[in-house]
């Protein structure tokens, strides 16, 4: 089993939450890290509170944009796709656009990762390593108002799996968090934030929910495993297996 130190790490949606304390954590261990985002403010946010970190704007959707990043970072070792944004509401309900941006976060931004990933491993910038993809909790269980999530996730943990036969010598993984403090989850939690969290924390069989730094080192250890390939690793503290507790507004 190896470690991150000198290693080169990429994170896809790195300018807060789950994706820069993966990438304040690579960067502790020793990684050499650059992070994307879509927002200059949010990624030079970002280097303010994290020193040595090198920074792209981009969007991980955009296959233009990821080859951008591939071909400014150079050499690459591991990327996480740690972006994209929530998506809640009955089938229905929900229009084209928000149900194809979660295709392009879920499933095509992955696809172009791994077109640029091939490139690199054939020009030699990428000689082992690993991708890891976002899934989440909600993959592994169904809700009213998640159904597209629910669907889209399953078909991200499925690409893991078809990836990791596929991208050798790269292994392909996902980590799959539940209920994880980050800007973005407090942004769904109404006006009370904290209060919402201790009612969720009851229901849970930790009775907490989980710390951006705890996905982190759950992508770390599938950065630096060398034998694990086409696994989706949890970080939910088994919340998947109780009644969801997030209110959906
Ligand atoms: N927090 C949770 O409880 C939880 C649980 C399970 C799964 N997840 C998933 O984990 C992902 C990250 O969540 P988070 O809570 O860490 O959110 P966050 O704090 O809002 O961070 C998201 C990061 O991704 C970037 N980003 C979003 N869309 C992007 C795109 N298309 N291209 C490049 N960068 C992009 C954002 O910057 P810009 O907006 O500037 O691009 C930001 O840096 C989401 O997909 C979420 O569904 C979160």
């Amino acid at each position: 089993m190896g470690d991150v130190a000198g290693r080169r790490v990429l994170v896809l949606g790195g300018s807060s939450g789950i994706g820069l304390a993966t990438a304040r954590l690579a960067r502790d261990q020793g990684a050499h890290v650059a992070i994307t985002g879509r927002h200059q403010g949010r990624l030079d946010a970002a280097r303010a509170r994290t020193t040595g970190l090198e920074a792209f704007l981009g969007d991980m959707t955009s296959e233009a944009d990821v080859a951008d990043a591939f071909r400014r970072f150079g050499a690459v070792d591991h990327v996480f796709l740690a972006g994209g944004g929530a998506l809640f509401g009955n089938v229905v309900d929900l229009p084209d656009e928000k149900i194809d941006g979660l295709i392009r976060e879920r499933i095509w931004a992955p696809v172009y990762v791994a077109r640029c990933a091939a490139q690199h491993v054939r020009a030699g910038h990428m000689k082992s390593g690993s991708i890891t993809l976002m899934s989440g909790a909600l993959a592994s269980r169904v809700m009213a108002g998640a159904a597209i999530k629910h669907a889209i996730l399953c078909a991200t943990e499925g690409l893991v799996r078809g990836l990791a036969l596929e991208m050798a010598p790269l292994r392909v993984n996902a980590v799959a968090p539940g209920y994880t403090r980050t800007p973005a989850f407090e942004s769904l939690l109404g006006d009370d934030p904290e209060a919402e969290i201790v009612r969720m924390s009851a229901n849970l069989p930790l009775k907490r929910i989980g710390r951006a730094e705890e996905v982190a080192q759950a992508v770390l250890a599938l950065m630096t495993n060398d034998f694990i390939n086409g696994e989706v690793l949890h970080t939910d503290g088994a919340g998947r297996f109780v009644a969801p507790a997030l209110r959906l507004r």
